[in-house]
C-alpha cells in the first residue's frame, strides 16, 4: 500500500513526531511506502514530493514546525499565477499517480474542511487533528496545544517578576484565533490576574475594577492575559450583527451587493481590531492610573521542540492512522477521545469549532480564584 503525507495551515510542535509515527508505522509494521508532499496542498497540486524512507524519518521527532514544509493554500481556491483556481482535478491526479491508498493531511480546522471536500471528490483521506488553538471539533486535544501552553505560561511567569518590580499593569497577548484555549489555560497556569477569551465578551471598567480593587488589597501590579480573539462587548455585538447579515445571503445571487457590503464592514472591523491590545493597555492605563505595557508573544508560540506530551499525542495519532489505512478506513480524522485513537467522520468535524465552554472546568476554576474575565 501506498501513503502520501502533508501538513496543512500554521506550523505546529509535533508534526514532525506525526510523520515519523505515520512513517514508522507504515513501514515497519504494514511493509507500506511513504511520500511527503511539500508545503500542503500546493505541493501536492504541484507534485512536489520526497521519498519518506526510514532514513528520512530518523531523527526528526524533537524538530519544531514542520520538514514537509506548509501553506495555508485550499485545493478549491489555489493561488495560480496570480489568480484563485480551483485545482481539485489536479490534485487527484496526482493522487491517482501515486497509487496512495491515503493522503493523511495534518492541519487545523481548515484543513478539516478542506479534506472533506477532497474525499466528498473522490481522494481517500484521513486527517489528524493539529493546532496550537486546540479549536478542531470531536478530539479532545490537538498536538502542538501543549507545546504552546507551556510557552506561553513560562512567558507569563517572567512577566510577572517585571510587572511587579515596576508596579505595572501587564497585558499580554496570546494567540489561539477565535478559541480561548491557550489564553485561559497559559492564564490559570501562570497566575493571571484578568484573562480574557472571545467567548466571554469583555467590559473595560470591569477589567479596571479588578486591577484598582488588587491595587486596593496591596497589589500594584497585575497581569493580563488576552487571547488574541477577544472581543469587547460592543465588537462583539457589531461582529455578530455583520455575521447575521453574511449567514442571511449566503448563495443568494439576488444579495450579492448585500453580502458584498457585509464583507467589507466585516473587514473594516477586523482591521479596525488590529491594534486592540495595545489600545486596550492605554486605557486601562488612563482608568487606573497605572503604567501598563504590552506583550505580543506572536510566533514564538508555536516555534521550537515539543513537550513530550505534544510528542506523544502525535506519535500515537500517527501510527493509528498507519493502521486505519492498512484496515481501509478513510474519511475520518484521526481524534484523541477519552485516551484512545478514534476515527471521526471528516462530514462531523469539518466547519465546527471547539470553543471553551461556559461552564468548562478551567473556566469555573479562574471564577473560584477570584481571576477577572472582563464580563
Ligand atoms: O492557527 C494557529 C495560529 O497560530 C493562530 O493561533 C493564529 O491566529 C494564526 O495561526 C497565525 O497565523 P499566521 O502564522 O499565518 O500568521
Amino acid at each position: 500500500m501506498h501513503i502520501g503525507i502533508l501538513t496543512s495551515g500554521g506550523d505546529t510542535p509535533g508534526l514532525n513526531a506525526a510523520i515519523r509515527g505515520i512513517g514508522k508505522a507504515a513501514i515497519n509494521t504494514h511493509e507500506m511506502s511513504v511520500i511527503g508532499f511539500r508545503d500542503g496542498f500546493k505541493g501536492l497540486m504541484q507534485n512536489r514530493s520526497i521519498r519518506l524512507d526510514r532514513q528520512a524519518l530518523s531523527g526528526i521527532l524533537t524538530i519544531g514546525g514542520t520538514i514537509l514544509g506548509t501553506s495555508r493554500e485550499k485545493p478549491h481556491k489555489m493561488e495560480v499565477g496570480g489568480q484563485k483556481m480551483d485545482m481539485t482535478d489536479a490534485i487527484l491526479e496526482n493522487i491517482e499517480a501515486h497509487h496512495l491508498d491515503a493522503l493523511i493531511c495534518l492541519g487545523g480546522g481548515g484543513t478539516q474542511k478542506n479534506a472533506l471536500r477532497l474525499y466528498k471528490a473522490g481522494a481517500p483521506i484521513i486527517t489528524l487533528p493539529k493546532t496550537i488553538d486546540k479549536d478542531v471539533w470531536g478530539t479532545d486535544t490537538t498536538f502542538g496545544f501543549d507545546t504552546a501552553l507551556g510557552i506561553a505560561t513560562d512567558a507569563i511567569d517572567r512577566l510577572h517578576s517585571t510587572a511587579h518590580s515596576h508596579h505595572r499593569i501587564v497585558v499580554v497577548e496570546l494567540m489561539g484565533h477565535n478559541a480561548g484555549w491557550l489564553a485561559l489555560g497559559a492564564g490559570l497556569a501562570g497566575g493571571a490576574d484578568v484573562i480574557l477569551i472571545p467567548e466571554i465578551p469583555y467590559n473595560i471598567d470591569a477589567i479596571a475594577e479588578t486591577v484598582l480593587q488588587r491595587r486596593a488589597g496591596g497589589s500594584t501590579f497585575s497581569i493580563i492575559a488576552v487571547s488574541e480573539g477577544a472581543l469587547s462587548a460592543q465588537e462583539h455585538a457589531s461582529m455578530t450583527a455583520i455575521q447575521e447579515r453574511l449567514d442571511a445571503t449566503k448563495g443568494d445571487d439576488k444579495r450579492a451587493d448585500e453580502r458584498a457590503e457585509a464583507k467589507a464592514d466585516m473587514a473594516a472591523l477586523e482591521e479596525q481590531r488590529k491594534d486592540t491590545t495595545a489600545r486596550l493597555s492605554r486605557r486601562l492605563e488612563e482608568m487606573t492610573g497605572l503604567e501598563a505595557r504590552v506583550t505580543i508573544l506572536g510566533h514564538v508560540q508555536r516555534g521550537g521542540t515539543p513537550s513530550a506530551q505534544d510528542r506523544l499525542l502525535a506519535t500515537r495519532l500517527g501510527t493509528a492512522s498507519a493502521d486505519f489505512t492498512a484496515r481501509g478506513v478513510t474519511g475520518v480524522m484521526v481524534a484523541m477521545v477519552n485516551g484512545e485513537a478514534v476515527p471521526v467522520p471528516l462530514e462531523e468535524v469539518a466547519g465546527k469549532r471547539a470553543v471553551v465552554p461556559a461552564d468548562h472546568p478551567w473556566l469555573l476554576t479562574a471564577r473560584n480564584l477570584g481571576i477577572g474575565l472582563g464580563d
